[in-house]
């Protein structure tokens, strides 16, 4: 047997060498170890991995605030009727755009003294392109010619002015959403502000939530208050009229008290 005197003073031939190391394998040790220890607590440090730096967060859906602040730019730069109502129906920030038919922004004679503000078109505006043209809108028609105003005067003193806070129908007629009134409202104040009326008529609670951030048209009725720095009268929608004729006569008074108001006695 040669001796080798390279392993740690133990005389190892060939197949002693060749055994042990088989025996180890079996014994699970699998790879090849250093001939000296290793003390890993003593290694140089190693670089700490540089962090990669992280993708940038996606855009976060635009909130009903940052539309409301486009539509607010996009108003702004209306001077005029026209141009508001070019901006207002290229605003693509309203889901509804996408399910209504025609765009609704108003209808009347712009000139007159007073402004008329309802909901939302219905289904029959919405083929027209025109607000109140459905059955609310014909009782809102003979409403105010019983005080002597019409859509169709030409005279500012007997016309009338009439839009929407929302100008694309809600499906199925729904009342529009907090969020969409939110959205549309820089329009709607850029609408008044231009048209320039001297009292503005608030017709349900749509309207008032818009105007005046309240709710509760039975009780906000009837009495004047201020929106967008005008007069401005909450009265019934012409809707709840229809299903309920006995308010007709608080709407009466209501009318009323307009006709007394331009008569300059209100
Ligand atoms: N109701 C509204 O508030 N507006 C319309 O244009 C039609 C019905």
């Amino acid at each position: 047997m040669t001796a080798d005197p390279t392993y740690r003073g133990f005389a190892l031939d060939a197949e002693t060498a060749l055994a042990l190391l088989q025996w180890q394998a079996e014994l699970g040790a699998d790879e090849p170890c250093l001939d000296a220890p290793l003390d890993r607590y003593d290694q140089p440090e190693r670089a700490e991995p540089v962090p990669t730096p992280a993708a940038p967060a996606p855009n976060p859906p635009d909130t009903a605030l940052d539309l409301a602040a486009q539509a607010e730019a996009m108003a702004a730069t209306a001077t005029s009727l026209a141009e508001l109502a070019a901006a207002q129906e290229a605003f693509d920030g309203i889901e509804l755009k996408k399910g209504a038919r025609n765009f609704c922004f108003a209808d009347g004679n712009p000139a007159a003294r007073v402004m008329v503000i309802g909901e939302a078109p219905g289904e029959e505006e919405d083929n027209q392109g025109r607000p109140f043209v459905g059955r609310a809108g014909q009782l809102l028609d003979r409403m105010f010619a019983a005080i002597g105003l019409s859509r169709e005067a030409v005279d500012a003193e007997k016309a009338l002015y009439i839009t929407n806070v929302l100008t694309w129908r809600p499906p199925g007629n729904r009342r529009p959403e907090p969020a969409e009134i939110a959205v549309m409202l820089p329009f709607l104040r850029r609408h008044v502000e231009l048209a320039q009326p001297e009292i503005l008529v608030l017709m349900g609670n749509t309207p008032c939530m818009a105007a005046l951030n309240r709710q509760g048209i039975l009780k906000l009725r009837g009495t004047w208050t201020e929106a967008f720095g005008l007069p401005a009268l909450p009265m019934t929608h012409p809707s709840y009229l229809l299903r309920t004729p006995a308010a007709k006569r608080e709407a009466w008074a209501d009318l009323l008290s307009l006709a007394a108001r331009l008569d300059g006695q209100g």
